[in-house]
């Protein structure tokens, strides 16, 4: 795979986003539980991240958790809390000198995360806002509708009578980010699941059949190159 004609193409997409889904039905395919499905769907995860920064792609976005993932059973969705405590301090150790800045979208103040982790994603997104590279940016107790209603109280508490698109969209945790040009879900779910409703309206989707611990770097550069082959043209016409 020619990496270097892949970086250089003008029509790479600048903010790449994905949701990570099949980790569950990955394991329980091969007799194992669905947390160690988590846990191999964390480390592609990892794999996908240096990948995505490595080929120059500006902004990357995953959604990690949703705010109805608080459905599922306690066991799991304490697994899954110990995994983002864990990457939280991985993210911190690995990028604190580098050029990365780290964003957390989501609500940050839900009494149902634990402590740790409240505390450590405050303390990286402070740390690293003044960086100008690349931006990481996992969604964690993410909702789209929710973020939507937050902005909205957000701007009725500062007093503000009526605002336009870019007004709005600086009120989203997804602010300093670019557009969101791509978004994967792996897995083969065909639906969009509360992840981005404002920001994805001219996104180009991709839904591969390939659960999320079994997405290779192969299989993002050939959703990279059929991205790259559609043809977007936001609602205009050119001749
Ligand atoms: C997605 O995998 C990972 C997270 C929600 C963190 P799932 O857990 O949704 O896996 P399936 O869909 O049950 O296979
Ligand atoms: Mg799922």
């Amino acid at each position: 795979m020619n990496l270097e004609k892949l970086k250089s193409d003008k029509r790479m997409p600048k903010h790449i986003a994905f949701i990570i889904d099949g980790n569950g039905r990955w394991a329980k395919r091969r007799g194992l539980s669905r947390s160690f499905g988590h846990k191999i769907g964390f480390n592609t995860l990892k794999k996908q991240i240096d990948f995505v920064h490595e080929l120059g792609i500006k902004n990357c976005s995953i959604f990690c958790f949703s705010k109805e993932n608080w459905n599922r059973p306690v066991s799991e969705v304490n697994y899954l809390m110990e995994l983002f405590d864990n990457m939280l301090d991985e993210y911190f150790e690995k990028y604190m000198d580098k050029d990365v800045r780290i964003i957390i979208s989501g609500d940050m103040d839900d009494a149902r995360l634990p402590e740790t982790v409240r505390v450590k994603a405050k303390k990286i997104m402070e740390e690293t806002k003044n960086k100008t590279g690349f931006i990481l940016n996992p969604c964690i107790n993410y909702g789209g509708r929710q973020e939507i209603l937050n902005a909205v109280n957000q701007i009725i508490k500062s007093g503000i009578s009526q605002v336009d698109e870019k007004t709005f969209n600086s009120y989203l945790y997804t602010a300093e980010l670019l557009p969101v040009d791509f978004i994967i879900r792996t897995s083969g779910e065909i639906r969009t699941s509360n992840f981005f409703p404002w920001q994805s309206v001219y996104s180009e989707w991709y839904f591969p059949k390939t659960p999320w611990p079994a997405f290779s770097k192969k299989d993002l550069v050939k959703a990279l190159k059929i991205y790259m082959s559609r043809n977007r043209r936001f609602g205009e016409i050119k001749e």
